[in-house]
Parts: structure tokens; sequence; C-alpha cells
């Protein structure tokens, strides 16, 4: 079993990649898990479409190979992000068939709530994805600065997160810190 995470903001202190590296601290141990930080891909290869790139083609390789993809973006102007869509414009057709895809977005306000069903879903059907969890949405407000973790996201967020990944085919910590259980194969 092995789960790909998609970082889709551009900004080095992210409250979207900080809802992506909780989820993945909800994984067993076993699950082998790869973290893709768009920012750091090279910019001019992912502008450009530049397949040949060997950072582009490595990430296509992990992403057609996982089992699970965990997708996390900022809102910016009512949609995902541009660097989340000049990623996902480079992955093969049916790059996401046959696996799970859980997005998370957060936004400025809880207006875009719904972005994340409008704007991103259709893509990620037109990658071939069938079974997407529920899609969990915070607003900024919904986290604290951490001096460490940058942000950390209210218990209501992390709440929601774990109902989405109740649905997930994949072994589960649970609680986090308690002795990891599988919850399916
Ligand atoms: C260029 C830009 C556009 C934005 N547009 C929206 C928007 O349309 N709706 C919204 O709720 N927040 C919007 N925001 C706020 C961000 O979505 C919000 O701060 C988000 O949590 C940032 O995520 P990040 O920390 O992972 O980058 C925008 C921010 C920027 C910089």
């Amino acid at each position: 079993m092995s789960l790909v995470a998609l970082a889709g903001s551009p900004s080095a202190h992210s409250r979207s990649t900080a809802l992506l590296r909780h989820v993945l601290s909800r994984f067993d141990d076993r699950v082998a898990r790869t973290e893709i930080v768009l920012r750091d891909l090279p910019p001019a290869a992912l502008v450009r479409a530049d397949f040949d790139d060997p950072a582009i083609r490595r990430a296509r390789e992990q992403v057609v190979a996982a089992r699970f993809v965990v997708i996390a973006t900022p809102i910016y102007k009512a949609s995902f992000s541009g660097l989340l869509k000049t990623f996902l414009d480079l992955l093969p057709e049916d790059a996401l068939r046959g696996k799970t895809v859980l997005a998370l977005g957060t936004g400025g306000s809880p207006a875009h709530l719904l972005a994340l069903d409008y704007a991103l879903k259709p893509v990620l059907a037109a990658l071939g994805a069938r079974h997407i969890l529920d899609a969990v949405y915070a607003a900024d407000a919904q986290f604290t600065p951490h001096a460490l973790h940058g942000h950390v996201a209210h218990d209501d967020v992390v709440q929601r997160i774990a109902r989405a990944l109740a649905d997930a085919p994949i072994a589960l910590r649970t609680p986090v810190d308690a002795p990891s259980i599988a919850l399916a194969a």
C-alpha cells in the first residue's frame, strides 16, 4: 500500500500543507508515503510542461504508482492553486484511476467552502478518480499559529479529517499515538 501526498501551496508556511502533514501522521508506519511539495519542483519545467525533466518524471511516476493520493491546496480566486493545476496537467491520462483520493483545502473565508467540490473534483474525475473521499476544507480562522509546526488545525477540522479517512482503504493509526490497527487491506 503506498500513499502520495501532493502539497499544492506556493507558500513556505502553508496551512494546507499543515493539514496534509496531519493526514500523513494518521497512517500506520507500514504505509509507504511520499510527500511531493509542488513548489519545490522546477518551475520552468512545470510551466513549460517539460515531461523529460527528471524531477517531473519522478513525481509523475510516484503518483501513478500510488494507491492513495492526498492533495492539499489553498483556495486562490475561488479555485484550487495554479501550482497544483500545472502539475495535474502533466499527469498521464487516467493517472488516478483505481486510486482513492482525498482533497484538502484552506481558504481565507468560509465562503469558498465548496471550491474543492466544484473546481477540483471534476479535474480528479477527469484523471480517472472514482473513489473520492469527502473533501475537507478549513478557513484560516480554524488554525492556530504554532512555533514548531507553523499552523495547527482546530479540533473540528481534525475530526472532519478523521471522518473522511474512515473510508480510506489503508492502515490508520487510531488514535494517533496508540498501537496501530489495520482498517483494511
Ligand atoms: C492570490 C491569493 C488568492 C486568494 N484567493 C482566495 C479566495 O478566492 N478565497 C478564499 O477563501 N481565500 C483566498 N485566499 C486566501 C488563502 O486561500 C488562504 O489564506 C489559505 O489558507 C492559504 O493556504 P496556504 O497557507 O496553504 O498557502 C487567497 C490568497 C492568495 C494569496
